[in-house]
């Protein structure tokens, strides 16, 4: 069972301050975002997998998932990848520019449903983004789960995000292992794709792991095969997508994937529930 979202008012655009804006990789940042005028912490609640509606005055709206809490300063933070015209406005508004927020939406991560089991989260690129509330999550009841690990790749090793979140995590007790596309002078890791790295991971108890997966979608589809092609049964993977979203609660149809609307049924959604189509070219 899938654990279902807050209530929210889906069409309320909250005002937002940028209070902090951090460079992670070319064209990614981290923005620290609060509620303009203050804000309880209920209010800002979600859970991890979710994703808010970003508004930029004059330019569109867009899907960001949430990055992380940051509680102490009532606040959030998304990462976001300079695409089109709404990113690049948002990169322009800086620190103290205010945008229009709706949310949080989607489906979350499945944590709860998770617990007492081994958990594999595998990202490539910037879809470490909506994993890294979960591997927070995940951190802090350490003692509910089994087995944690990373998976982690990405085009090359300045494309890496969070580099020091790894060593916390680390300490948390995941097996971080990371890979990359392309090398670059002083790397001294892995140069490969992210599924091969379910080789360094042995002696899976397959029946008690469960795979939470984000990336591209070619990444998704051949991470979820390797993690089959363990013995990982299609039930205990779990995967998020993507498609081009308008009103962010079912009602537009912009995000559909075959019978699912992905801002309603997902983003994260059972893989053996999208993996039909997925293999649908164009889809
Ligand atoms: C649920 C969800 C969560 C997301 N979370 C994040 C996040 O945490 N960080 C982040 O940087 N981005 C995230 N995205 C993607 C983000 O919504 C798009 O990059 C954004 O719409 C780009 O807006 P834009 O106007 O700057 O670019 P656009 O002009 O809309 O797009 C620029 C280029 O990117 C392509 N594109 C746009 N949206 C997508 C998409 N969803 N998937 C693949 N290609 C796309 C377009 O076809 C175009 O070629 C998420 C998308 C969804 C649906
Ligand atoms: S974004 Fe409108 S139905 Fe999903």
């Amino acid at each position: 069972m899938t654990p279902s979202a807050p209530f929210v008012d889906p069409w309320q655009i909250h005002p937002v301050q940028i209070v902090e804006a951090v460079p992670e990789s070319e064209g990614v940042t981290t923005y620290r975002l609060r509620y303009c005028g203050g804000g309880g912490k209920a209010d800002y609640a979600f859970q991890p997998g979710q994703f808010n509606m970003l508004y930029v005055p004059g330019a569109g709206e867009m899907a960001i998932s949430m990055s992380g809490e940051d509680r102490q300063a009532e606040g959030w933070l998304h990462t976001v990848r300079l695409a089109g015209v709404v990113t690049h406005a948002m990169s322009r508004l800086g620190v103290g520019g205010v945008l229009g927020m709706r949310g949080p939406f989607g489906k979350p991560w499945p944590l709860d449903n998770a617990q007492g089991c081994d958990v594999i989260v595998v990202a490539g690129g910037i879809g470490l983004a909506p994993l890294r509330p979960a591997l927070q999550q995940l951190s802090a009841q350490r003692s509910a789960y089994g087995r944690l690990a990373l998976l982690y790749g990405a085009r090359t090793p300045s494309g890496l995000l969070y580099r020091n979140d790894y060593a916390t995590w680390q300490d948390a007790g995941w097996q971080v292992e990371l890979t990359v596309d392309r090398h670059e002078p002083g790397w001294t890791g892995r140069v490969g794709v992210v599924p091969q790295l379910f080789d360094r991971l042995r002696g899976l108890n397959t029946g008690r792991t469960v795979v939470f997966i984000c990336g591209p979608e070619v990444m998704i589809l051949f991470a979820a095969r390797a993690a089959l092609a363990r013995g990982i049964p299609p039930q205990q993977i779990w995967v998020s997508l993507e498609r081009h979203m308008q009103c962010g609660v079912g009602m537009c149809g912009h995000c559909q994937l075959g019978p699912l609307l992905l801002c309603r049924d997902g983003p994260v959604v059972r893989y053996d529930h999208a993996e039909r189509w997925l293999q649908v070219e164009g889809l």
